[in-house]
């Protein structure tokens, strides 16, 4: 079993970079980023590495939309033109889309190269970068095809966080609601607190926050039991996500805003199937009132998300498993649930935010 790559910050992660690349001495580099780390983040990296030789820099366009096989053949081809044999280093600046793209190609290129990962995005700080998971979607369907294969390490600096947009800070934060929710009542708490006040990314709650990830991936890092938990909202949010994506009627939603949307509705059959507390769900309710925006799903809509649920990676035999929460930190995995409740969650979302 490969162990999961250390989690270093700000200038212990410089240092600890530094100390890679002397002691391992890649025979190549590449930074690998989208157009948007590239102009905010890559002179910021450049300034704080020591290189033996000076790395390439290799760019994509930004966004879900790049996050399919063509983006990684064409990476594949320029690693194969530049030579990069297998003592190289690949190093994954950017967000998600880098960090999950970026992971994978190493993961297959050769037969596998060692990679980086250096998050950019919120979303990416708490969740992409951290545990392993890389790859790419098919279409519109969200990760269908990747593989799990650790880093060699992930390094965590904040100060890529100025730049972000807020609405892109609110998707990241999305997965840090997420993580307060299968934790603990005092993470759940700090989190509603830190975002009553639109601080959503002090540094102590995105510490907390990664150190509930890093907890669960250490216990189960093939997600054959509780990693699911990090999947809580996943199975509409993800589906909603795609249906989004493929929809001329309703705009894309970046991640954590279809996550959003996907934990309200499971919160909502949590409660119905598990006694979820109520109170507990209403504070979810206010977060989501207060950072994303609220979409508008018709009948038909929300039978077609229910149809893309079927491409959920956790289903068995045709069988959609949810994770469900029995209260804050109290899990329940592999769920079944009547399409009717799910119509009745939609309801309830309609209603009520
Ligand atoms: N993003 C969920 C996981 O890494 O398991």
């Amino acid at each position: 079993m490969q162990e999961q790559a250390p989690i270093y910050f700000d200038e212990q992660g410089y240092a600890s970079l530094n100390d890679y690349l002397a002691e391992q001495q890649p025979s190549k580099v590449v930074i690998f980023v989208d157009d948007n780390s590239e102009d905010h983040c890559l002179s910021h990296f450049l300034k704080q590495v020591t290189f033996e030789q000076e790395p390439i820099t290799i760019a994509i366009p930004p966004g879900e939309n790049e996050k399919h096989m063509g983006t990684c053949m064409a990476l594949i081809i320029e690693l194969t033109n530049q030579n990069l044999d297998r003592k190289s280093l690949l190093i994954n600046l950017g967000g998600g889309v880098i960090t999950d793209l970026g992971g994978f190609v190493a993961s297959i290129y050769k037969r596998g190269i060692p990679y980086i990962n250096v998050p950019t995005s919120l979303l990416a700080i708490v969740d992409a970068a951290i545990g392993g998971k890389t790859g790419v979607d098919l279409e519109h369907l969200k990760n269908q095809i990747g593989v799990i294969n650790q880093s060699q390490m992930v390094l965590i600096d904040e100060n890529y966080l100025k730049t972000l947009p807020k609405k892109e800070l609110h998707s990241g934060f999305s997965e840090m609601i997420k993580h307060g929710l299968v934790s603990s009542q005092e993470h759940w708490e700090a989190i509603c607190s830190a975002a009553k006040d639109d601080s959503v990314s002090p540094h102590a709650l995105i510490k907390d926050s990664i150190s509930v990830k890093h907890a669960i991936v250490e216990q189960d890092p093939n997600e054959l039991g509780i990693r699911k938990a990090l999947n809580y909202g996943h199975t509409l949010g993800h589906a909603i996500e795609s249906f989004c994506l493929s929809s001329d009627a309703i705009p894309s939603l970046l991640h954590g805003e279809a996550i959003a949307i996907g934990m309200i509705l499971e919160t909502y059959i949590s409660v119905q199937l598990f006694g979820f507390p109520q109170k507990e769900a209403d504070k979810l309710n206010d977060l989501v009132k207060q950072l994303y925006p609220k979409v508008k799903f018709n009948t038909d809509q929300i039978e077609e998300i229910i149809e893309l649920m079927m491409y959920d990676k956790k289903n068995v035999d045709g069988q959609v498993n949810f994770v469900l929460l029995e209260d804050i930190g109290a899990i329940a995995l592999d769920c079944q649930v009547d399409n009717d409740l799910i119509m009745s969650a939609f309801e309830y979302y309609k209603q009520t935010l």
